[in-house]
């Protein structure tokens, strides 16, 4: 294996889509379903980025548990205590992105060593990759749980390099969040962008992604071609 090249997938929203509870919550909230979906995602991220700056650390469970009821409260949607027990425990089995096996096998091709990086905590990320079929990619699991803070706290991304025993111009962090791309960036790793929509916007900061792909397909690929054209 190339140890060269560490690839350190973010998980929620990169590797696993947290909206796929959207036809469970049709039930409960009709065609508002997606938007709900949406800030609770959004109130989730919001609660781990408070908590980080606050150094008052719970786990990404918790936020994810303290998001679900926010959003129910601003919908005034009718859930009862089962149900949202019965949304959390779906948010610990969600389905991978139809791209992610492909992209997977190829990294792994491509000599790359993979690992996951997350906010969740090891046993969630352990559960979820397992049930997605996609454990075994990995050499290792990786959780900002470790060092109780969060993405994009720079501490999170060293602590991950201290982890996977590599260095930052080596290293790439692979995610659909432009938050954690930027994280990534600004503590010195390079960074892939995973653009699966057309619509998705890149925060304008001018720290830009190293390489932005449409889906986890064709990233071994273009890494590879970026190593070529900017040799290290
Ligand atoms: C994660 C968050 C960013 O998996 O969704 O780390």
């Amino acid at each position: 294996m190339n140890q060269a090249l560490t690839l350190a997938f973010d998980v929620y929203g990169t590797l696993i889509d947290t909206h796929g509870v959207i036809i469970a919550l049709e039930k409960h909230v009709g065609n508002t379903a997606a938007e709900f979906s949406q800030m609770w995602r959004d109130k989730q991220l919001e609660y781990s980025f408070r908590r980080g700056l606050m150094k008052n650390y719970e786990t990404f469970a918790v936020c994810t548990s303290n998001a679900l009821d926010f959003t129910c409260d601003y919908f005034k949607a009718p859930f009862t205590q089962q149900d949202k027990n019965d949304l959390l425990e779906m948010y610990r089995v969600l389905p991978a992105f139809e791209d992610v096996k492909a992209g997977l096998v190829r990294s792994q091709e491509a000599d790359f060593g993979l690992f996951a990086f997350s906010n969740g905590s090891a046993d969630a990320i352990e559960m979820l990759l397992t049930n997605a079929h996609i454990r075994d990619f990995f050499l290792d699991v990786v959780s900002v749980d470790e060092i109780k803070s969060f993405k994009p706290n720079p501490d999170v991304y060293n602590h991950f390099m201290k982890r996977a025993a590599s260095v930052s111009t080596n290293t790439w962090m692979i995610s659909s969040n432009p938050f954690d791309v930027i994280g990534a960036v600004s503590s010195g790793l390079r960074a892939a962008w995973v653009k699966r929509s057309p619509d998705a916007i890149f925060d304008p900061w001018g720290i830009e992604p190293t390489l932005t792909v449409n889906g986890l397909s064709e990233l071994a690929v273009n890494i590879n071609k970026y190593l070529n054209e900017n040799p290290i």
